[in-house]
């Protein structure tokens, strides 16, 4: 989860990496209060979740609280790079003497931790790694040692900041690791890290990834979660524990395995082409041991969405035999129209491998009694995409 820069700066303070005061306005009238309580010139900065805000005419410094409400208006509501400006941070404005740069990061390729560091920030960062970069520091971190003092001056020494800065540039070293660390983060980067006319080192903006891996352990995160940018379907899903993403078609789409749920995307999307571009309405896999229970969560979710027309329930038996996925389909109708869901929009299944006669015996038996013209069976994959496109374009 990435955060907002005022999120990512509570984290900071929170742990004391040094800041600037300031909070998070949604209206340009609280936007002049901030700035009125925090005095003097203030800074009013975009939050939205993509890189190249000041660029973008989303960084503006106001002289006063007034100005500072008037810039808060011209920010909220803009378009950065296809993102919606919800929200400003108003921050102390601070003189800048030199701007720098510095990082953590998983780094994949080499199954590390890295830290970067240049006293060249302030630019973008991606630009300065392919023109110069010499001015970039790279130094690899040990999981288990972590930064110390030690580690600290040699990511300091490697990317050469002066002797005035040095000792103050290591302190926040060590603690944006204890940043990094305690609350599982995957990126901690600060662009730019300022010295002030007077010397003193400040974050002046901050980025932050969480790991989502970690939730379970960091009950704050949950905070951190823009529920209102959220989809519903997708934040009911995730309440469920449920693979799944909201897409902008009409073929519901539950698979076990997220590689057959891929192909299953595209084989939807392809024979929709010849229905008037019926697509897929989501991305769902119920995973390997599939239960009752998660089937019929999963059909809940999908039967809800009111794009919905059909839905194509795409299995391959492995360990999970099909005559259980079968008894799951069962179950999960009984359970939703116990529940009181409506569960009257045609579902096209396929089941193949492991036990695929029995499974589609029970499902026929089950079609014939209970579920009548509501469950139909096509044995491949291809016919059966082809089979819900066209029941969701007949809808
Ligand atoms: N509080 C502040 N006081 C003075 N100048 C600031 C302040 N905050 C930001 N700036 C200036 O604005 C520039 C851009 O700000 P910032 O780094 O926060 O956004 P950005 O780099 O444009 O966005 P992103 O980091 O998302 O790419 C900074 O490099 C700095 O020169
Ligand atoms: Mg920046």
């Amino acid at each position: 989860m990435d955060l907002m820069e005022y999120q990512a700066k509570d984290l900071f303070a929170k742990h004391g990496v040094p800041v600037l005061p300031g909070s998070v306005a949604e209206t340009s009238e609280q936007a002049r209060r901030t700035a009125e309580e925090i005095g003097g010139q203030v800074v009013v900065k975009a939050q939205v979740k993509t890189g190249g805000r000041g660029k973008a005419g989303g960084v503006k410094l106001a002289e006063n609280p007034a100005e500072s409400e008037e810039k808060a208006e011209a920010i909220l509501g803009m378009d950065i790079k296809g993102h919606t400006v919800h929200r400003v941070l108003v921050t102390q404005a601070s003189d800048i003497a030199e701007e720098y740069y510095v990082s953590y990061l998983l780094d994949r390729a080499n199954r590390t931790f890295l830290a970067m560091a240049s006293v060249e920030g302030g630019v973008e960062i991606e630009q300065l790694a392919v023109e110069r970069p010499e001015a970039l520091a790279k130094i690899p971190v040990d999981p288990l040692a972590g930064v110390d003092a030690a580690k600290a001056a040699e990511i300091a020494d490697a990317a050469g900041f002066g002797a005035d800065v040095r000792d103050q540039v290591i302190d926040v070293l060590q603690t944006l690791w204890t940043v990094f660390t305690s609350e599982d983060a995957t990126l901690v980067e600060v662009n730019p890290l300022v010295k002030t006319p007077d010397g003193k080192i400040v974050a002046l903006d901050g980025k932050v990834s969480l790991d989502e891996n970690a939730e379970f352990r960091q009950e704050d995160h949950a905070a951190f979660e823009d529920k209102a940018a959220a989809d519903p379907l997708e934040a009911r899903a995730k309440e469920k524990n449920l693979n799944y993403v909201k897409l902008d078609g009409e073929v519901g789409i539950i698979g076990n395995g997220a590689g057959l749920v891929m192909s299953t995307l595209d084989v939807v999307a392809y024979a929709g082409e010849d229905f008037g571009g019926v697509k897929p309405a989501n991305f769902l896999d119920i995973g390997g041991g599939a239960s009752a229970e998660v089937m019929a969560n999963g059909l809940e979710i999908i039967l809800s969405d009111p794009a919905v027309k059909s839905v194509f329930v795409n299995v391959f038996g492995g360990i999970t035999a099909c005559d259980a996925v079968a008894n799951g389909i069962v179950h999960a109708f009984d359970l939703l129209e116990k529940r009181g869901d409506d569960v009257s929009k045609p579902l096209v299944v396929r089941l193949d491998g492991n036990n695929a006669d029995e499974g589609r015996r029970i499902l026929s038996e089950f079609a014939a009694s209970a579920a009548d013209g509501v469950i139909e069976q096509v044995d491949t994959m291809d016919g059966a995409a082809r089979r819900a496109a066209e029941l969701a374009a007949a809808k």
